[in-house]
């Protein structure tokens, strides 16, 4: 008997300091301070404790549901609209949810509205289902996608655009409720939108809340009271990096990882988006993104063109929809020829609209969205000071961001062959071009001789301006210098960033007839045309080393969104990058 009262002593202390625990955890850990509220708050022994197999739940934690720097100034209507919500509230709902009578009914009323709201699906979104599509289009191709349990962080930055947010909300609902509404963490930031983007954004608020979709949603000022004195890809680089905020809270205060970041831009059918992570997880692609498709004089042509390059660094052709393959937007031979058969082919850069970033080979590894240093305010500075030739490229951040994926891969390459020389009796991996750095010289030669490219015979090569982001009235920018340099180690040697365009992901603007530009793309369905399952279909089995030079296409002072353009070739060097 004596030896067990010591036991049971012991075991009540144990108890009274874990309540003590429990309450302070409870008392101070749990209240934030303010101004740290909408913070993705750290992991705290409580969360282990409560233990609920679902990460992202917005029942558990009100971090998870977050609206920032809502528009609270009154203006004139404010007092008359107040007035009748709160009378309204108060003699024909809040009685009926607080009596023990009807609160049943409510319940009932609140889960047919959000059934109602999963089978929301815009007006553009609803017509989907039927657009021609190669290869057909199959749902249950994707359950395997939810099954996974993965996490994905869905990105917007939006400029007013209200015109197509409603359908760019039907597309979010549709996609959590194939992923699963606590799968998807989904990040909105509005920069000074002047439209009714900010009221449209209360809808999406109300939608997402009901659903249990995780969001935060942020409305910040305009970098410069003037739009025209902004510099554009600095505006880019600061609106990306807030909307990822939120994925680096969730990383540093949670362990959370999330498995991709789809970027939505303009307007993209949730089957392409699904499709899309599909080739992006069969190909362990960094990057995937769609194609970019703007009405022009009745006819459809490829829009981004100021971030989107080929493998070989070449601008893509400004192509209709309706051109032959051949003088498709691609015009490398290689993309050419995959994008005639509507696979996923390889590029050196894009963005082109929705795309798919896997964060694990981004910014989990520091890379955010920067822009050059060193363009010319145009308030303060009369004239832009000459640049040399060969001094770095002041283009888009998502070109940036690029450059960074391919030095990113090629660093990782060599610390992996770095680390299996050290631990001998492991084979080097043989899949991908790997650094060695005493093949260096040898590859160097015959990199040389490879690099010899025949001089671009297209007439609209490397011209014509930005549709994205200038008024074709602008004029043609200066074509192109013909890059003249050699590097004494050639890119081919190091492992390739993996970037990808899938042609069957369109993305398009409000008023495109969607069906027109399937069928143009596309042509009617022809399930048998590519022998071979999805899968395989999917996959490139060749990837391409990074090109020694790219068309450099920069915003080289302020003037916003639409500042002049120029053009030059720049040379790419891997190698000095990674010695930088
Ligand atoms: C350019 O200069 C003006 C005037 O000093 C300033 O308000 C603006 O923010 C500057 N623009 C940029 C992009 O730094």
């Amino acid at each position: 008997m004596a030896i067990y009262l010591p036991r049971r002593n012991f075991i009540r202390v144990l108890w009274i300091l874990a309540f003590a625990f429990l309450a302070r955890l409870l008392f101070f850990s749990s209240t934030p301070a303010p101004e740290e509220a909408p913070q993705i708050r750290r992991q705290g022994v409580l969360d282990y404790v409560a233990g609920s197999d679902k990460v992202l739940d917005v029942q558990k934690h009100d971090f998870l549901q977050v609206r920032m720097g809502r528009d609270e100034r009154p203006d004139f209507m404010s007092d008359i609209v107040q007035d009748g919500v709160e009378d309204y509230w108060s003699r024909y709902e809040q009685p009926y949810i607080t009596g023990k009578q009807t609160s049943h009914m409510d319940q009932q009323n609140v889960l047919n509205a959000i059934d109602q709201l999963l089978t929301l699906n815009g007006w553009v979104a609803a017509l989907c289902p039927t657009l021609s599509r190669p290869f057909g289009q199959n749902d249950n191709a994707y359950e395997e996608l939810a099954r996974s349990g993965h996490l994905y962080f869905i990105g917007m930055a939006i400029h007013s655009a209200d015109h197509f947010l409603t359908d760019q909300l039907a597309v979010i609902v549709q996609m959590a409720r194939r992923l699963g509404p606590q799968s998807v963490f989904v990040s909105m930031l509005d920069y000074d939108s002047s439209d009714s983007t900010e009221t449209l954004l209360d809808l999406c608020e109300a939608v997402l809340t009901l659903l249990g979709v995780p969001f935060r949603i942020r409305r910040i000022p305009g970098m410069t009271e003037d739009p025209t004195a902004a510099y554009y890809p600095l505006e880019e680089a600061h609106m990306r990096n807030l909307v990822l905020e939120p994925l680096y809270e969730f990383y540093r205060n949670r362990k959370i990882k999330f498995h991709r970041v789809i970027w939505l831009k303009g307007f993209t059918c949730p089957n392409d988006i699904l499709e899309t992570i599909m080739v992006s997880e069969s190909n362990d692609a960094a990057m995937v993104c769609g194609m970019d498709w703007a009405e022009h004089n009745g006819f459809f042509i490829f829009s981004d063109r100021w971030r989107t390059r080929d493998i070989q660094g070449d601008q893509f052709r400004q192509s209709k929809s309706s051109s032959r393959p051949e003088a498709g937007p691609p015009r490398d031979k290689v993309g050419a020829e995959r994008y005639g058969r509507h696979l996923p082919f390889q590029v050196f850069c894009c963005e082109s609209g929705t795309h798919v970033v896997d964060p694990m080979q981004s910014y989990y590894q520091g890379i955010s969205y920067r822009h050059g240093s060193g363009f010319t305010n145009l308030s303060t500075a009369d004239s832009a000071p000459r640049r040399d030739s060969d001094s770095p490229c002041l283009d888009s951040s998502q070109a940036h961001f690029c450059r960074d994926l391919w030095i990113n891969a090629a660093r990782e390459g060599v610390r992996e062959v770095e680390s299996l020389r050290s631990s001998p009796g492991i084979g080097v991996r043989a899949a991908q071009p790997v650094v060695q750095k005493k093949d260096l010289e040898k590859r160097a030669e015959e990199g040389h001789a490879q690099r010899q490219r025949p001089a671009v015979k297209d007439a609209d090569a490397n011209v014509g301006s930005d549709f994205d982001a200038m008024p074709d009235s602008d004029g043609e920018p200066e074509p192109a210098d013909t890059y003249s340099g050699s590097l004494s180690i050639p890119n081919s040697v190091f492992r390739p960033a993996r970037i990808l365009v899938n042609p069957r992901c369109v993305t398009t603007y409000a008023g495109v007839s969607h069906v027109q530009l399937a069928l143009d793309l596309f042509g009617p369905e022809d399930d048998d045309a590519e022998p071979g399952s999805l899968k395989t279909k999917y996959i490139l089995d060749d990837w391409e080393g990074a090109p020694d030079s790219f068309v450099c296409q920069e915003q080289k002072s302020t003037g916003g969104r639409k500042a002049t353009k120029t053009q030059r070739r720049l040379g790419f060097s891997i190698h000095s990058e990674l010695n930088h």
